[in-house]
């Protein structure tokens, strides 16, 4: 890949530059099944009789074992992308494909977890975990020991009992996390999870969910407004443009792994960083707006 004539003029890292181990992972992910196939997607929705297309002419694949971080404007389709993959909703032209079948509603192969805290108020932690399983038709006392199984990945044994009101929502959403991975999807699809969260728990978060996914095979599918949160968690990045939603840019995050906080300074991240910054929020020319001249302040009484 060569890098834009824009990107040439940087002394530094440039986010296209990647060390020998990144690009070899990325050779690795690339070798490995493809799980989501994207293929032409096309989502219209219907307005007062007008027809809108939100998102047109998506076409990528996801491999497994992929973390996929989607960002882009409000309003580009993010949420509406990931409900088709889920299945929650129909696309209006093209297809996704889940390991080569076409997919049509939900199904227990992709597992969700929403910002908004989804357990149900009224079961315990465990029983919150062990409700898909017995869905699926597990036998209650499998439901429950392979629910303990999860709950001890998330670090929650002790609060199996604890009813969801109880619990902090970092702690919500760790049980939110095991909930859809009981059923072992193939894709877990994250909407803005951590969106409610304070910094440093939305930080501990990061790094519970990381651990989770060295340790399960699933492929990861996860929404966020926050750029250092994308360019921590992911291995691509894929960035959408609005009006109508389509792909800017599938970038390959050339940050090595394992990785941590210190990162967060380094070039390589910091290259990203500002590429998916001047990606969504290209520099307009702002004009100083000149303000009314009305001083509520005595004359000579200035801050500079
Ligand atoms: N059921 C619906 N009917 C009509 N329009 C819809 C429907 N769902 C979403 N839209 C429109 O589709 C567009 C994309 O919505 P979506 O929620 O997917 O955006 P998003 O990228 O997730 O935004 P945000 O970053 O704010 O979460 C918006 O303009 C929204 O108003
Ligand atoms: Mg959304």
């Amino acid at each position: 890949m060569t890098a834009p004539p824009s990107m040439n003029a940087l002394p530094s890292s440039s986010y296209l530059d990647q060390d020998e181990a990144v690009a070899a992972r990325f050779q690795r992910i690339y070798e490995r099944p493809v799980r989501l196939k994207v293929d032409n997607l096309r989502k219209d929705f219907q307005n007062n009789g007008a027809t809108r297309t939100v998102f047109d002419k998506l076409s990528f694949n996801i491999h497994r074992r992929e973390f996929v971080t989607v960002i882009g404007p409000s309003g580009c389709g993010k949420s509406t992308f990931l409900r088709i993959v889920a299945g929650l909703d129909e696309a209006s032209g093209g297809e996704i494909q889940l390991d080569g079948h076409p997919v049509g509603g939900p199904g227990p192969d992709r597992g969700m977890v929403f910002q908004g805290y989804t357990l149900f108020p009224w079961l315990t932690v465990k029983r919150n975990v062990m409700f898909g399983l017995e869905m699926s038709g597990k036998a209650k006392s499998t439901a429950e020991s392979e629910a303990g199984l999860w709950l001890e990945m998330v670090g929650l044994r002790k609060f199996e009992n604890a009813y969801p009101h109880e619990l902090s929502g970092g702690m919500k959403q760790r049980v939110a996390i095991a909930r859809a991975l009981a059923n072992e999807p193939r894709v877990l699809i994250m909407d803005e999870p951590f969106g409610a969260l304070d910094a440093q728990t939305r930080a501990q978060m990061q790094n519970y969910l990381l651990q989770i996914w060295r340790k399960v095979d699933v492929t990861i599918l996860f929404i966020t407004h926050d750029l250092d949160e994308a360019c921590y968690l992911s291995d691509r990045i894929l960035v959408l443009g609005a009006n109508p939603g389509r792909v800017v840019e599938f970038i390959e995050n050339p940050v090595p792994r394992p990785r941590s906080p210190a990162q967060f300074s380094s070039p390589s991240f910091v290259a990203l960083k500002n590429r998916i910054e001047e990606l969504i929020h290209p520099p307009v020319e702002i004009e100083e707006q000149q303000l009314p001249l009305v001083r509520l302040t005595e004359a000579g009484d200035d801050v500079e």
